[in-house]
C-alpha cells in the first residue's frame, strides 16, 4: 500500500476512450482539482492514480467539495478498480446503470455523498467487488436482489440511508443476500427496512463478523439461523420492532463481543448465555423479556464492560458479583423491580445507573469510584438521603475521559485555523469518525484515546504524510447508538495540506475502515469539507491550460456553469436588475446600448404564444424551448425561452443581448427583441417562414431542392458562419451547426439560427475556449470532443457534415452509420462523380447538372478533417463555395460581390439585402417552379 501513494504521478498517454470519460465527468462537476487540465489524467491528475499502461484504474476523490452528478460516462473507465468519492456532500442525483460496466471495479466508495434514487441492479454484476460503501447517502427502494451474486464482496455498507422493503434472499429466480459467502461486513442500520428477517439469511456457510441491522421497521423474531453464524463478532438488531422470544443457540456464538438488541418488543425469558464468553458489551433495555431475577449467569462474563437491561422487568435481588468483574465499566438497570440493600465495597465501573428500582438501602465503605445514580428508589424517599449525591437526577452521564485538548490561550487564529499542540495556527483536516460497535473502544480510559491518536499517527507516518499530530476529541453516542469522534489532523511544513495530499489523508482513513487494527472497531468517517481558501476559485471553472509549451489563457464565462450556479446566479441579478437604469429610457424609444433590440413585457410574449402553448413549440434544445409568436401587429416572431435551470447572471444576459443586437447579417437569423423578468430570459427572433434544412432535405417541406439550390444554402450558411467567427465583435462560435439550426425563409436564403443565449464568444486574441462538450451527435468535432477545447474549427467540422447532408439527405448518423465514414470509404477520386451514385441523394436529379459536386465532396471532408489543424477557416470555405458556384454556372458577379468581408459589413448596415445575391432565386415564378404543390 505505501507503493500506492508514491505512485500518484506516472507519466502515460491516457488512453482516448478514458480521456473522453473524465473530460466529460470533469464538465460535469465544479471543484475539481486544480491539476485537472490537459488531456493526460494518467500524467497528474489529482486523484486519478496507477494507470496501468495507459489506462485509468483507481479515482479516489474523497472530500473534495465535488459538486455534481456521477454520469453513465463512469462505466467508460473500463479497467477502474478503484472509485470513491466519499465525503462530498454535494456529490447528487442517481447512480447510472452504467456503473455496471466496471467490470473490474474491487471497491466502490460513496459513503458521505447525497446519490439518491434506488440503487441500480447493475452493481450486482461487479463480480470483482470486494469493498461496497454506499452508507450516508439518500437511496431508497429496495436493496437489489443482484447484490447476491457479488461472490467476492467482502464489506458491504448500506447504513444511514433510505432503503425499504424486506431482506433480499435468494429463491429458485433470484438471488439474495444469503449468497454472500464471503462477506465480512452486512452494515444495513439506519434505513427503512421492513418485513420479517427471513431465517434463509444465515447459514453456517458464512463468515460475517458484523451484521447490523440497527435502526430499521424490522418485525417478527430473530432467527435461530443466526446462531449458525459462528464467525459472528458483533451484532445489531437494536431499535426495530422485532417479537417473539430470542432464539436459544444464540448461546453458540461465542465469539460475539457486541450484541444489541435494546428498543424492540422481545418476549421469553432472557436465554442463558453463558456460552457467549466473549461479551465485552450486552444492550437488551427496552424489551418485554419475562418478569425475572437478574440472570445469574452474567456475574460470569469474565470479559463484560457494558451491561444496559433497562426497561427489562428485572426483580429481586441486586447482582453484587456484576460489580466485580475485571473489565465492568458500566452497569445501566433503570426502570426495573430491583429491591433490597445495594452493598458495593469495591467496584471497577465508573457508572452505575439503578434509577427508578425499589432499592430501599444503600451500604458502603467507599473503596469504588463510580457514578451511582438511585434516584427513583424508595432510598431516595428517605429524608436523610435525599441531598445525597446518589439520588439527584443531573449527574452528567458521561463516561468518557477524553484527554484534554490543548490550550492556546496566548494564540487567536482566523475562522477555519485552529492551533496545533505546538499553538500554531494551522487548517487541520477534520472528519468525524464514527463506531457502529464499541466493545474495542476502552471510553473511560484517557490512555486509549492517546493510544488511538498515536496509532492513526503511526498510520499516517508509514505512509509518509506531511502529519505533525492528530488530536481526538467530542465524544459523543447519539439516538441511535452510534458513538462518535471528531479528528483533527494538522499538517506539518505549512498550514495546510495540499490537495493531493488531502486525497491521500482520506485514501488512508478509508483503508484503515475497511481494514481496523483490534485498536479501532468498526468505524467509518466522514470528513469535513476543507478549508474553501483552499480552492483557487470560487465558481469551479478552471481557467488556464498548457498545450505545446505555451500557455493560452481561457475565456469560459458562459458555459460549464452548472444549473445551481447559474440559478443562484440569476437569484441574484434579478435582486439587481441591469436592465433597471435602462427603463428610464425606454419611454424615449429605445435603449442606450441596443440598436434594435426592444424590451418585450413578459405578458406580450405569453399573449403572443397563447400562454406558451405545446402547440406553439417549433424546437427545443437543451437551453430551453422555441416557440412560434404572433405579435398585435400581426409580425411572427420565433421566441427562445431559457429553461428555469439555464439562466445565466443578469449581466451575462444583458452582454449577450448587447452583443446579438449588433450582430446583423443575411444569413443570420436576426435579433427582435428580448424579455427579462419574472425569473425569464427570452430572445425573441424573427420568424423564418421555410422550416429548416432539415425539414427541406428529409421531404417533410413542401419544397424540394436542386443541386443549384443546395450550393445557394451551403454558400449562405457559410457566410453566416464566416461573419460570426470573423466580423462579430467578439467573434461566436455557434457550437451546434446542424441541419435543423439553418433555416430558410420565404427565397430560401439559408439563416442560421441558435446562436446566442450561452454560447461562447472568443476574444479575437485567444485561440479557443475550455468548455463543456455540447453539441449534437453526428456533428460533433472529434478533436473538440477529446480536448474540450472550442474553436471556430468546430463549427468548420459541423458545417462539413452539413454539406455531406446536402448531398446525400441522409441524417448524419442514420441506420449506426456515420455519414462521414461512409462517404470516405466510398469515395474514388478516379471515377466519375467520386464513385458516389449510390449514396448521392436521387433528389438533386442526379447525372444532370452536377457541376462541382466532386469540388464540393472534397472541401468537405477537408472540413471534416480529424485534426483541425487540417481544415479550411469559413472565409476560405465560402470563398471555394463562390468557385464551384462559378463552375456550376452561376454569374461569376454574384459570387464576386460577396466574396469581401466589406460586403457583409454594408449589406448589415442598411438591414435590406436586395439585390445582395442571386436575384433570380427571389423571383416568384422560380420559388413556384420548386414548390412541389
Ligand atoms: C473466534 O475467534 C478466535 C480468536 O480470534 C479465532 O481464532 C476463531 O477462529 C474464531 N472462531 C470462529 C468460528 O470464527
Ligand atoms: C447456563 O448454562 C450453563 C452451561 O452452558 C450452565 O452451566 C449453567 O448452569 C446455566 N445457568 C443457568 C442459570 O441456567
Ligand atoms: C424482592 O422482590 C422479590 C420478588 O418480587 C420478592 O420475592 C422478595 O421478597 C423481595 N425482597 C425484599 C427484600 O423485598
Ligand atoms: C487504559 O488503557 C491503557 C492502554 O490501552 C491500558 O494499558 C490500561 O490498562 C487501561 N487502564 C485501565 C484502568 O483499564
Amino acid at each position: 500500500m505505501h507503493a500506492f501513494i508514491q505512485l500518484m504521478v506516472v507519466a502515460a498517454q491516457t488512453n482516448s476512450r478514458d480521456l473522453a470519460a473524465l473530460l466529460s465527468l470533469k464538465n460535469s462537476w465544479q471543484n475539481v482539482p486544480t491539476s485537472w487540465v490537459g488531456t493526460d489524467p494518467c500524467g497528474g491528475w489529482a486523484g486519478i492514480y496507477k494507470c496501468n499502461g495507459s489506462r485509468v484504474i483507481n479515482i479516489l476523490l474523497t472530500n473534495m467539495n465535488l459538486m455534481g452528478q456521477l454520469s453513465g460516462d463512469i462505466g467508460s473507465l473500463s479497467e477502474l478498480q478503484t472509485l470513491d468519492l466519499s465525503s462530498n456532500k454535494q456529490m447528487t442525483g442517481r447512480l447510472p446503470q452504467e456503473i455496471g460496466s466496471l467490470k473490474k471495479l474491487v471497491t466502490l466508495t460513496l459513503t458521505g455523498c447525497s446519490f439518491f434514487g434506488t440503487i441500480p441492479d447493475s452493481l450486482g454484476s461487479l463480480e470483482q467487488l470486494v469493498y461496497l460503501s454506499l452508507n450516508s447517502n439518500k437511496f431508497t427502494g429496495n436493496i437489489p436482489n443482484s447484490f447476491g451474486n457479488l461472490s467476492n464482496l467482502y464489506y458491504l455498507d448500506l447504513t444511514d440511508n433510505q432503503l425499504e422493503g424486506s431482506i433480499p434472499v435468494s429463491d429458485e429466480t433470484v438471488p439474495g443476500l444469503d449468497m454472500l459467502l464471503q462477506t465480512k461486513h452486512f452494515h444495513f442500520g439506519k434505513n427503512n427496512l421492513s418485513g420479517t428477517i427471513p431465517p434463509k439469511l444465515f447459514s453456517s456457510n458464512m463468515s460475517l463478523i458484523h451484521v447490523f441491522f440497527d435502526n430499521n421497521n424490522l418485525t417478527g423474531s430473530i432467527p435461530s439461523t443466526l446462531g449458525l453464524v459462528q464467525t459472528l463478532e458483533a451484532v445489531r438488531f437494536d431499535r426495530n420492532s422485532l417479537s417473539g422470544p430470542l432464539p436459544k443457540n444464540l448461546n453458540d456464538l461465542t465469539n460475539v463481543t457486541d450484541l444489541y438488541l435494546s428498543n424492540n418488543n422481545v418476549t421469553g425469558p432472557i436465554p442463558n448465555l453463558t456460552g457467549m464468553n466473549s461479551l465485552s458489551y450486552v444492550d437488551v433495555s427496552n424489551n418485554s423479556f419475562d418478569v425475572s431475577d437478574v440472570p445469574a449467569w452474567i456475574s460470569s462474563l469474565q470479559t463484560l464492560t457494558i451491561l444496559m437491561m433497562e426497561h427489562t422487568q428485572l426483580q429481586g435481588p441486586i447482582p453484587f458479583d456484576l460489580f466485580r468483574l475485571p473489565h465492568i465499566q458500566t452497569v445501566l438497570l433503570s426502570h426495573n423491580k430491583l429491591n433490597g440493600t445495594l452493598n458495593i465495597s469495591t467496584t471497577y465501573a465508573k457508572r452505575i445507573d439503578l434509577q427508578n428500582n425499589t432499592i430501599t438501602d444503600f451500604q458502603t465503605t467507599g473503596g469504588y469510584n463510580a457514578t451511582i445514580l438511585l434516584e427513583g428508589n424508595p432510598f431516595c424517599k428517605k429524608a436523610e438521603n435525599i441531598a445525597g449525591s446518589y439520588c439527584s437526577s443531573s449527574s452528567s452521564n458521561s463516561t468518557y475521559s477524553i484527554p484534554p485538548p490543548t490550550i492556546c490561550s496566548h494564540v487567536s487564529c482566523s475562522v477555519d485555523q485552529v492551533p496545533n499542540p505546538n499553538c500554531n495556527c494551522v487548517y487541520p483536516y477534520k472528519a468525524t469518525l464514527i463506531f457502529r460497535a464499541i466493545s474495542n473502544l476502552d471510553l473511560g480510559n484517557t490512555s486509549y484515546y492517546v493510544a488511538l491518536e498515536k496509532s492513526l499517527m503511526q498510520t499516517f507516518d508509514s505512509y509518509e504524510l506531511p502529519v505533525d499530530s492528530v488530536s481526538l476529541g467530542n465524544p459523543f453516542m447519539d439516538s441511535f447508538g452510534y458513538f462518535g469522534l471528531s479528528l483533527e489532523v494538522f499538517p506539518s511544513g505549512g498550514d495546510r495540506f495540499n490537495q493531493t495530499e488531502m486525497l491521500s489523508l482520506g485514501f488512508v482513513l478509508t483503508n484503515l475502515t475497511y481494514n481496523p487494527p483490534k485498536l479501532f472497531g468498526p468505524f467509518y468517517f466522514i470528513a469535513t469539507t476543507y478549508a474553501e481558501s483552499n480552492k483557487p476559485l470560487h465558481n469551479g471553472i478552471i481557467i488556464g491550460a498548457t498545450i505545446g509549451g505555451s500557455v493560452l489563457l481561457l475565456l469560459s464565462v458562459l458555459a460549464g456553469l452548472y444549473a445551481f450556479h447559474q440559478k443562484k446566479k440569476a437569484d441574484r441579478a434579478f435582486q439587481n436588475n441591469p436592465f433597471a437604469h435602462w427603463n428610464a429610457n425606454m419611454k424615449n424609444g429605445g435603449f442606450p446600448q441596443l440598436q434594435a433590440a426592444r424590451c418585450f413585457s413578459f405578458e406580450e410574449l405569453k399573449k403572443s404564444t397563447n400562454n406558451f402553448s405545446e402547440a406553439n413549440v417549433v424546437g427545443s434544445g437543451g437551453h430551453g424551448k422555441v416557440f412560434r409568436g404572433t405579435l398585435s401587429t400581426g409580425q411572427l416572431i420565433a421566441i427562445k425561452r431559457a429553461r428555469a435551470d439555464s439562466l445565466q447572471g443578469g449581466h451575462e444576459f444583458k452582454t449577450e443581448i448587447e452583443l446579438l443586437s449588433r450582430v446583423h447579417h443575411k444569413n443570420l437569423v436576426s435579433l427582435v427583441g428580448f424579455c427579462f423578468e419574472q425569473r425569464e430570459q427570452i430572445l425573441v427572433y424573427e420568424y423564418i417562414q421555410n422550416g429548416s434544412l432539415m425539414d427541406s432535405l428529409s421531404g417533410k417541406s413542401e419544397f424540394r431542392l436542386d443541386w443549384m439550390m443546395r450550393l445557394k444554402v451551403a454558400l449562405g450558411t457559410a457566410r453566416g458562419l464566416a461573419y460570426l467567427h470573423e466580423h462579430a465583435n467578439p467573434p461566436i462560435i455557434h457550437r451546434d451547426i446542424k441541419s435543423s439550426n439553418i433555416l430558410l425563409d420565404v427565397s430560401l436564403n439559408a439563416k442560421v439560427a441558435d446562436f446566442g443565449l450561452s454560447k461562447p464568444k472568443v476574444d479575437s486574441e485567444r485561440a479557443y475556449v475550455t468548455t463543456q462538450v455540447k453539441g449534437t451527435p453526428g456533428y460533433l468535432d472529434p478533436e473538440y470532443y477529446m480536448t474540450q477545447q472550442l474553436t471556430k474549427k468546430s463549427d468548420v467540422y459541423s458545417f462539413g457534415v452539413v454539406m455531406l447532408e446536402l448531398i446525400t439527405a441522409r441524417r448524419p448518423i442514420e441506420r449506426g452509420k456515420y455519414i462521414v465514414r461512409v462517404i470516405k470509404n466510398a469515395i474514388d477520386e478516379a471515377k466519375d462523380l467520386y464513385n458516389l451514385h449510390e449514396i448521392l441523394d436521387p433528389a438533386i436529379d442526379l447525372g444532370t447538372k452536377l457541376k462541382g459536386l466532386e469540388k464540393f465532396v472534397k472541401l468537405s471532408m477537408r472540413c471534416v478533417e480529424e485534426s483541425r489543424a487540417k481544415r479550411p477557416t469559413m472565409s476560405e470555405v465560402v470563398k471555394e463555395i463562390e468557385n464551384i458556384m462559378q463552375l456550376a454556372g452561376m454569374t461569376p458577379n454574384i459570387a464576386k460581390s460577396t466574396s469581401t468581408s466589406t460586403s457583409y459589413e454594408e449589406a448589415s448596415k442598411g438591414g435590406c439585402h436586395r439585390g445582395y445575391i442571386d436575384d433570380a432565386f427571389d423571383s416568384p415564378s422560380v420559388l413556384q417552379m420548386i414548390k412541389l404543390k
